[in-house]
């Protein structure tokens, strides 16, 4: 290849990363990728000021749990930091078999298989099963990691209106297809908060032969049996095929993972390349997540101050005329509308200390630009009482 060209390649590569809007505008406004300087439960430093995360992900608040702490410095002493290795190949160790078969009995599966990040899980659960001249029918609103698995299989995509059994139906009735199909949703939707309608969605795919994936992130810990997760809740987990999750919200660890019978996760083993080629989780990660697994399960007192926050906060939020999208759980969006709505409500929030994220279109549909809030076990009645004030001032701004 003549020097020149190369040069010039390279270049444009260069100038598409120098010109970006999206990153001048993220650096200009500096909404994201705010890094903190402590941290103890709810409470964090940012900038030299004490401030409430009203964000996370740790809905039942484990990442302190004391257990939780030791199991994870015990694990490292005895097994080091990292395999450094593929499961396939050297990196595979008991902790993680022990992991997975607990993980597989609790959510009422035959079999799991674990990896490094929730997003690597919930793509393989899609890219792993379907195949080039396949049909998935996929909940508009669902999870980049399973956008990306879409893309990955090379499955041909319908989408379905968000949460919505009429059209799912209206889209394969028009259809007619005869391939081979799939059904990819969420059991809670993070962003707005939304329950799947599993029992009307699961009877359609049914009905369709549609192999059905359900990514359970925001289910699994918050709804259902001790935490069982959205089939649970609604008693039907013999109607989902594969459940995927991530291990870095009510498991208070990082990974993920992917439950389902003992066949179909034996040909995940055999065809997914993010689970063949990708290293294993590290011992601490494991050993985090088996302990909370165990607590979830001895300790029901953070599911039940879950829920109690949670409504405490709904109301809370009603009470100032605020609209949370119908949102069913502790994943609470504030819908403002606009992106500039958007920018005055979080930074006031900033301004009174408490910390939160903003969602705007294309992350969220057009109109729908949010405020993303996150209730956890470990927020407390005096961390309630400062954020209510806060929200009013946000309010106030608009
Ligand atoms: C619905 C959903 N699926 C998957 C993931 C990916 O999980 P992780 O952050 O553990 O990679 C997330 C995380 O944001 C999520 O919200």
């Amino acid at each position: 290849m003549p020097l020149s060209l190369f040069t010039r390649n390279r270049k444009a590569l260069l100038s598409r990363c120098q010109d970006d809007y999206a990153t001048k505008m993220r650096l200009k406004y500096a909404p994201y990728y705010h890094a903190m300087e402590a941290q103890t439960g709810t409470n964090v430093r940012l900038n030299g000021r004490d401030m409430i995360m009203l964000s996370s992900n740790d809905y039942l608040g484990l990442s302190f749990h004391p257990k939780v702490i030791e199991a994870g410095q015990a694990a490292m002493s005895k097994w080091g930091t990292s395999t450094t290795g593929a499961r396939t190949s050297n990196g595979s160790r008991f902790y993680h078999v022990e992991l997975e078969e607990k993980l597989a009995e609790f959510l009422g599966r035959e079999a799991c298989h674990i990896h490094v990040a929730g997003y690597l899980s919930c793509l393989s659960s899609v890219a792993a099963f379907a195949q080039k001249g396949d049909l998935i029918l996929a909940d508009k609103n669902i999870h980049s990691c399973l956008w990306d698995g879409i893309r990955l299989s090379m499955a041909t995509v319908e989408r379905f209106s968000h949460n919505s059994p009429e059209d799912l139906r209206n889209v394969l009735t028009s259809l007619g297809s005869e391939a081979a199909k799939m059904m990819v949703i969420e059991g809670v939707y993070s962003m707005e908060g939304h329950i799947a309608r599993l029992p009307e969605l699961t009877e359609i795919a049914e009905e369709h032969g549609c192999f059905t994936v359900l990514d359970d992130a925001h289910g699994f810990g918050v709804l259902g049996r001790r935490g069982r997760g959205t089939a649970d809740h609604f008693n039907l987990n013999d109607k989902v095929d594969v459940v995927c999750g991530s291990m870095s919200k009510s498991l208070a660890s990082t990974g993920g993972f992917i439950a389902a019978s003992r066949e179909i996760i034996e040909y995940l083993r055999s065809h997914s390349k993010q689970t063949i080629f990708s290293a294993a989780i590290s011992p601490s990660q494991a050993a985090i997540a088996q302990t909370s697994l165990q607590i979830m399960q001895q300790e029901p007192q953070h599911l039940e101050k879950l829920w109690a926050n949670t409504r405490r906060y709904r109301a809370m939020l009603k009470s100032l005329g605020l609209d949370t999208w119908e949102s069913e759980t502790p994943a609470v969006p504030i819908v403002l509308g606009s992106k500039e709505r958007v920018y005055l409500f979080w930074r006031a929030l900033m301004e009174k200390g408490v910390f939160t994220v903003m969602s705007i279109a294309p992350a969220v549909p057009a109109g729908k630009d949010l405020v993303r809030t996150a209730i956890s076990a470990m927020h407390t009645e005096e961390q309630f009482e400062r954020i209510a004030e806060a929200m009013a001032y946000a309010v106030r701004k608009l």
